[in-house]
């Protein structure tokens, strides 16, 4: 059985006092919760407050991004041994790094490596565009992306990898994408390439959560998928309350 996880993209939002204050509303509500894996992705001048807010509580901190070198003249970028002095996790090729700042498959890929090397958690993000879904390419490209995020992973560190399936188009939107289909398009072409790539038990053991639009009052559809393994949130994990609703949708 896989744990689901419920992760918090804050993205470009919250400030320091902003970041603490959440999390110690989000420690307060989440103490009695239990079976699901919550992480929190605050921007990287609020993760070293962020740590130190969630304490001993069960709660990982992970990071929006990271470079893929050790260290060396890379203007404000953040290595991976940076990021795991404070973190578990790691977010990588989220759609808005791929859209925005020209990140490709192949630098994600050695990104992924980097942080496995680094023993963090990376949460690899692959979804289609708008005119590829129209398409129907969506299958072809989610495996494709899928098949080069993991390139030189070995099967091992490959389970320790979860995979956020985000739809471009239902990110922001409030539009989010059927969950039949999410779970359709996990099980045959994210699933189904894992076990290609390193069998079938390596690919049951790997978590593949939802992202897009993902809110409190359509939560509970994508819970009970059984290839949804959680989300990835972005603008409803920025209030506490929304946030606590979403990690409960997803107990055991
Ligand atoms: P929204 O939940 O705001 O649609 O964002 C999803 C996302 O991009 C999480 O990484």
């Amino acid at each position: 059985m896989r744990t689901p996880i419920v992760a918090g993209n804050w993205k470009m939002h919250k400030t320091v006092a902003q970041a603490v204050e959440l999390t110690r509303s989000l420690r307060r509500a989440l103490v009695d919760v239990s079976g699901v894996e919550v992480v929190l992705c605050p921007p990287f001048t609020a993760l070293a407050a962020t740590r130190e807010a969630i304490g001993p509580a069960k709660i990982g901190l992970g990071s929006q991004d990271m470079h893929f070198e050790e260290q060396g003249a890379f203007t404000g970028e953040v290595s991976p041994s940076m990021v795991a002095e404070l973190c578990q996790f790691v977010i990588l090729g989220h759609s808005e790094r791929r859209q925005y700042f020209g990140e490709t498959d192949a630098g994600d890929n050695k990104k992924a490596r980097a942080a496995r090397a680094h023993n963090l958690t990376p949460i690899i993000c692959v979804g289609e565009n708008l005119d590829q879904n129209r398409a129907g390419e969506t299958a072809a490209w989610v495996g494709g992306q899928v098949r080069s995020a993991f390139e030189g992973i070995s099967p091992e560190d490959a389970s320790r990898v979860v995979i956020a399936y985000e739809p471009i188009w239902a990110i922001g939107t409030g539009l989010a994408a059927e969950p039949a289909e999410v779970n359709q398009i996990i099980g045959v072409s994210i699933r189904g390439t894992l076990s290609d790539i390193f069998g079938e038990t390596v690919a049951q053991s790997i978590r593949v959560q939802y992202g897009g639009s993902v809110k409190p009052d359509n939560v509970a559809a994508f819970a009970i998928q059984p290839e949804i393994d959680g989300a990835l949130v972005g603008g409803a994990s920025l209030k506490s309350d929304r946030f606590v609703e979403l990690v409960k949708a997803f107990t055991p």
